[in-house]
């Protein structure tokens, strides 16, 4: 079934971390490395799907030569290549940390230590999976991640809404050997109509297998 639906499917990935530069030595960043989302995109091409996996600054490399990779830095760059991309693709699956705000002025020299106090001004960057999930057509699936601290399941579902996503994978950051820099990961899957599904802990290429599986089950 799995092999079946995703043969063939247009799917854009988003993965990484973005970086929003500050002056030419410096930039705003996180901890994200990329991994689960290289995972979905090598488990897809396996699959045969066409995969463009759009990701910010990582130290991965993409094993399959069928995927089709655009690397960008900045969340203004991630969201320009995910917008070109959409509306031909039947899948957009964004597990990408975009950084949520950016310097609103780059300084073209480094920053001198001369003050005490340094302020940068920071904008709101724009949502990319908001964007997606405002714009998909109904044969369009859009998917979501989400990291959470604290009220996991309360913020999973109000970003499922406000960003019209099909689904969430909620990972926890207070569950050990989730998240960032490991290379296993635990999570649920929360669907738009409600459905919760919860997965134990594994590596980040089974969890993989375990979100394409849940959208051929419940979203196709
Ligand atoms: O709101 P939050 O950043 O927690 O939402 C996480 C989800 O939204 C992830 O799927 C992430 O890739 C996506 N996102 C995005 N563009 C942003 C911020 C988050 O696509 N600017």
């Amino acid at each position: 079934m799995i092999a079946e639906y995703f043969k063939s499917k247009k799917i854009v990935i988003t993965a990484g971390p973005t970086y929003e530069k500050i002056d030419p030595v410096r930039f705003i960043g996180n901890y994200s490395t990329g991994k689960m989302g290289y995972a979905i995109a090598e488990e897809l091409a396996k699959l045969g799907s066409e995969v463009h996996l759009v990701s910010g600054p990582t130290a991965l490399k993409v094993q399959n030569p069928s995927i089709k990779l655009y690397p960008v830095e900045s969340a203004l760059q991630m969201y320009d290549a995910c917008v070109n991309l959409f509306p031909d693709c039947d899948i957009a699956i964004m597990s990408a940390a975009v950084a949520d705000y950016r310097p609103k002025y780059y300084q073209d020299v480094k920053i001198k230590k001369n003050e005490e106090d340094l302020m940068i001004h920071l904008v709101k960057n724009p949502d990319i999976l908001s964007a997606l999930g405002h714009a998909k057509k109904s044969n369009q699936i859009v998917i979501g991640f989400a990291l959470e601290t604290h009220n996991e399941l309360e913020h999973a579902m109000d970003k499922l809404q406000r960003k019209q996503a099909d689904a969430i994978v909620l990972n926890s950051l207070n569950d050990p050997g989730a998240g960032f820099k490991h290379s296993t990961n635990k999570i649920s899957i929360i669907l738009k109509k409600g459905t919760i599904f919860e997965f134990p802990l594994k590596e980040k290429t089974e969890v993989a297998i375990d979100i394409l599986n849940c959208i051929a089950e419940n979203l196709a």
